[in-house]
């Protein structure tokens, strides 16, 4: 008697507890990050300070404010890219010519391709892409408060606070890249290397300023273990080709591109695919092991010399 009383207890706690969860979740997608407002500010200004000081003195604490103010209290489904405009305006700064990288699918290749904008600047290595990176967040209409349980996906609406921003954040990137554009395409990808709709192709190839472009390379890889599905001047590549070309911009493209292929070799060392090619074992065998080999021979030559000598003397 006693333990099914208990038993019930914990049955309707449980029931309690899981009830409560589903009404405290108004949306499909997670919640606001814990601890935004310290990431965001704690980002801004290590971007300012130690990753990318040329950007010169920006004030982290405006632009944190201005972030805020672009989604709180309100609808978290009519959130508008130009709702970020001052947040973009207090942390614009300018991306170096050339070193612009677009990207779909394969956003962690690209992180560590970028190096923080040491070898690319994608729009992650920008301040305004790098406080923003993998972070969740939303409002809630007649509260300045955040929401920490849940936020509307892209499904539940297109107008939400966080693919707004990024929105905002393509648009304003791509309007200020400049000189060889880049663009690193996951050849394995399922959904199509260069997928339609997407950033690359609704946000940034039309917001690209021609007049500052000298020339677009694009870059077809496939994962070292994954089906080739896209290359240059098939489906979806060619599509992008094609239409660039059309936008009158000189664009190569480029499968397999080695330096990025030795990047994704690091965790593939034995494959076929990530042998480094013949020459390296001929240049070991390069002027440094040829001289040694040359002074072995004199030494030896020197001892035989003096072997002979020795011979001669005794006998
Ligand atoms: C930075 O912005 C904050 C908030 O807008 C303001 O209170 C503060 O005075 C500003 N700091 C500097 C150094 O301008
Ligand atoms: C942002 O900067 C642009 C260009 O300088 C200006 O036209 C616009 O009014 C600014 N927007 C805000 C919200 O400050
Ligand atoms: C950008 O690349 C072009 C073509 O390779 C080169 O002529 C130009 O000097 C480069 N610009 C900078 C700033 O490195
Ligand atoms: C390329 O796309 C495939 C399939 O969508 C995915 O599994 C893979 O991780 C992607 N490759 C990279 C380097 O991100």
């Amino acid at each position: 008697m006693k333990s099914l009383f208990l038993s019930l207890v914990v049955v309707s706690v449980l029931f309690m507890n899981s009830f409560s969860d589903v009404q405290g979740k108004k949306w499909k997608g997670e919640g606001t990050t814990k601890n935004l407002e310290s990431i965001v500010i704690g980002r801004c200004y290590n971007y300012i300070r130690i990753v990318n000081p040329a950007v010169g003195e920006k004030n982290c604490s405006e632009i944190w404010e201005a972030f805020k103010n672009a989604f709180i209290n309100k609808d978290p489904c009519s959130i508008l890219p130009k709702d970020y405009e001052l947040v973009i305006n207090l942390s614009l700064h300018t991306i170096p010519p050339n070193k612009s990288l677009f990207w779909e699918n394969n956003q962690l290749l690209v992180k560590s391709f970028a190096d923080r904008g040491r070898r690319y600047m994608s729009l992650s290595d920008t301040l305004f892409g790098f406080f923003g990176d993998f972070l969740n967040w939303c409002g809630q209409a007649n509260s300045a408060g955040l929401d920490y349980e849940s936020c509307p996906t892209m499904e539940e609406c297109e107008n939400n606070a966080v693919d707004s921003f990024w929105r905002m954040a393509s648009i304003t990137y791509a309007q200020h890249s400049s000189g060889v554009i880049h663009v690193l395409l996951n050849g394995s990808a399922v959904g199509g290397a260069y997928p339609a709709p997407g950033f690359f192709a609704d946000y940034e190839i039309p917001n690209l300023q021609k007049d500052k472009i000298s020339k677009i390379v694009i870059w077809v890889v496939d994962d070292i273990e994954g089906p080739d599905i896209e290359s240059c001047g098939t489906h979806t590549v060619k599509i992008l080709e094609n239409r660039l070309k059309t936008l009158g911009y000189d664009v190569t493209c480029t499968d397999n591109y080695k330096s990025v292929m030795f990047l994704l070799c690091l965790d593939y060392p034995d494959d076929s695919k990530c042998t480094l090619s013949s020459s390296a074992p001929a240049a070991q065998r390069g002027p440094i092991s040829s001289d040694r080999g040359g002074s072995w021979n004199k030494l030896l030559f020197v001892s035989f010399l003096g072997f002979l000598f020795r011979f001669a003397l005794v006998y």
